[in-house]
């Protein structure tokens, strides 16, 4: 089974882009499963046309991440959709699932959602006591399970990289929005990048418009972040798992940038 992680898309620049390119690489990589990070397509947080738009553009599965809740219409949808999947360690009573399960022709893809404590806002639940818990009934249902650990902190994910080793298929890093190098498959058999960066405009702070991010880091209290133009970076990862283990084979980096 190859599944194709994309990370945060971002602002309308990055749902355009998805809608152009999405169709073609998923053929082009002979992606079985698409899961893409969605907490930024209306830059903060996600609405349920957006989530439908990248749906309907070729994703199988949306995660989301710190802004999951900041557009207010969407808490329905996650209620309603087993396509979208908010981090599995916040609080139980809010609305929507931590993990979904997708069929494929290889099996059911276990996706799950996970969200890191370093340099966030607010405190969630320990992802790392979280997914040992909710590991208990995934594993008992399928081989294929992939994690989306949002999170800013590199050392946060390289930790979980290796507290999952050899029990889940693949983890991958989102939140940051800027793609490492590092991707590669541990020893026992998991499939890790730091982070998968983005899809959204190039020039760009993490999708945002330049000027907005400078004028905020000069102590502009006024400033007013706005979703920044194309050409857009298409940014993830693909990971190759076996169909008989659900280990994973290869990890490779995906980036397209548009003209
Ligand atoms: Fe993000
Ligand atoms: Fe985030």
């Amino acid at each position: 089974m190859r599944v194709l992680a994309l990370g945060d898309v971002s602002g309308r620049c990055g749902v355009a882009c998805v809608e152009k390119f999405l169709r073609g690489v998923k053929a082009e990589l002979s992606a079985d499963a698409v899961v893409v990070n969605a907490e930024n397509a209306a830059l903060f947080g996600v609405t349920p046309q957006q989530a439908n738009a990248l749906l309907d553009a070729g994703a199988d599965v949306l995660t989301l991440g710190n802004h999951a809740f900041k557009q207010k219409t969407i808490t329905d949808f996650l209620d309603a959709s087993d396509r979208i999947v908010r981090p599995a360690n916040f609080a139980p009573s809010v609305p929507g699932r931590g993990v979904t399960y997708l069929p494929t022709s290889s099996g059911q893809l276990a996706v799950i959602n996970l969200i890191g404590r370093c340099d966030m806002s607010f405190i969630p639940d320990n992802p790392f006591t979280v997914i040992d818990q909710l590991l208990c009934e995934v594993s008992q249902r399928t081989k294929f399970i992939v994690v989306d650990f949002h999170a800013e902190a590199t050392s946060e994910k390289l930790a979980m990289a290796y507290h999952l080793d050899g029990r889940v298929s693949a983890i991958w890093g989102t939140h940051t929005h800027v793609q490492t190098a590092d991707e590669r498959v541990f020893p026992n058999g998991t499939g890790y990048i730091s982070d998968l960066g983005m899809v959204g405009a190039r020039e760009s702070v993490i999708g945002v418009r330049a000027q907005d991010s400078v004028s905020y880091f000069l102590g502009d209290m006024m400033t007013r972040f706005q979703s920044a133009d194309g050409p857009a970076c298409f940014c993830g990862a693909l990971f190759d798992l076996d169909d008989e283990t659900g280990k994973c084979v290869s990890v490779e980096r995906v980036r397209y940038d548009e003209t």
